[in-house]
């Protein structure tokens, strides 16, 4: 085989990734989750990994495989997702593309939870997950290079920027999913396409739709350019 001389941007940079949905458990058969596919988390940590980067992908449930050349750990729930996001600090960067649960049922039924004649249906009490893009943000070992996504049917780039300041992120991918079929080929959550905004403290940047792919070959250049000029 001919030998690859192509330079890697990201050896020696370690870089963390979440992706897919999480799963909250209501009891031992049920859980509340949501559509996320975990395609472009998982394209991100395959195109980091290209450049060179030692990636550790931390990824929710999904249907695909794991990504060539990446260290992958499974978790199902937000909290478990936190965990492992922060034993694998200290990091170069992060990337957080994760569908995190927002809440989870504040308890988990020990058994399945049964019908009953004139009980009606459970109440569900709901308590709010940690966030783990903004525990990272303002972690004491916070990477030099914090990327968040977010996703929002309206106000994309007012939200964006709300965003950037809470969570402690330095770039904010930012889909628009207001048109979003949730399980088509198209829409963001399900399908192969993306039209992004990187949103950052410089400014907004609109990038054309494009697949799922070519968004993860061109974050990875743009977060590679970033760390080059950051010195650890
Ligand atoms: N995120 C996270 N942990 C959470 C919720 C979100 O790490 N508990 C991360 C996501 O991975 C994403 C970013 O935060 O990078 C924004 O997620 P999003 O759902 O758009 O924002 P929220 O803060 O949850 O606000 P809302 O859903 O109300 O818009
Ligand atoms: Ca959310």
């Amino acid at each position: 085989a001919l030998l690859d001389v192509r330079p890697k941007p990201l050896a020696g940079r370690k870089i963390i990734v979440t992706s897919g949905p999480t799963h909250e458990p209501i009891d031992p058969v049920r859980y509340i989750a949501n559509r996320s596919s975990g395609k472009q988390g998982h394209a991100i940590a395959a195109a980091l990994a290209r450049l060179g980067a030692d990636v550790r992908l931390v990824s929710g449930p999904v249907g695909i495989a794991d990504p060539a050349e990446v260290t992958t750990l499974h978790v199902e729930t937000a909290n478990e997702m936190k965990d492992a996001v922060e034993q694998l600090l200290p990091a170069d960067a992060a990337v957080f593309v994760a569908a995190v649960a927002d809440w989870r049922s504040e308890t988990s039924a020990g058994e399945k939870i049964k019908k009953v004649a004139g009980k009606g249906p459970p109440a569900l009490q709901m308590i709010e997950n940690p966030d783990i893009l903004a525990g990272v943000g303002h972690h004491r070992k916070r990477p030099s290079l914090v990327v968040g996504f977010a996703a929002e049917t309206q106000d994309l780039v007012k939200n964006a920027e709300a965003k950037l300041a809470k969570k402690g992120a330095d770039f904010i991918v930012a889909n628009d999913v207001s048109h979003d079929s949730g399980t088509g080929s198209s829409g963001v959550m399900g399908g192969d396409r993306n039209k992004v905004r990187i949103v950052s403290k410089a400014g907004v940047d609109e990038w054309p739709e494009m697949s799922k792919d070519e968004v993860a070959t061109r974050l990875a250049a743009l977060i590679a350019e970033r760390l080059k000029t950051i010195i650890v």
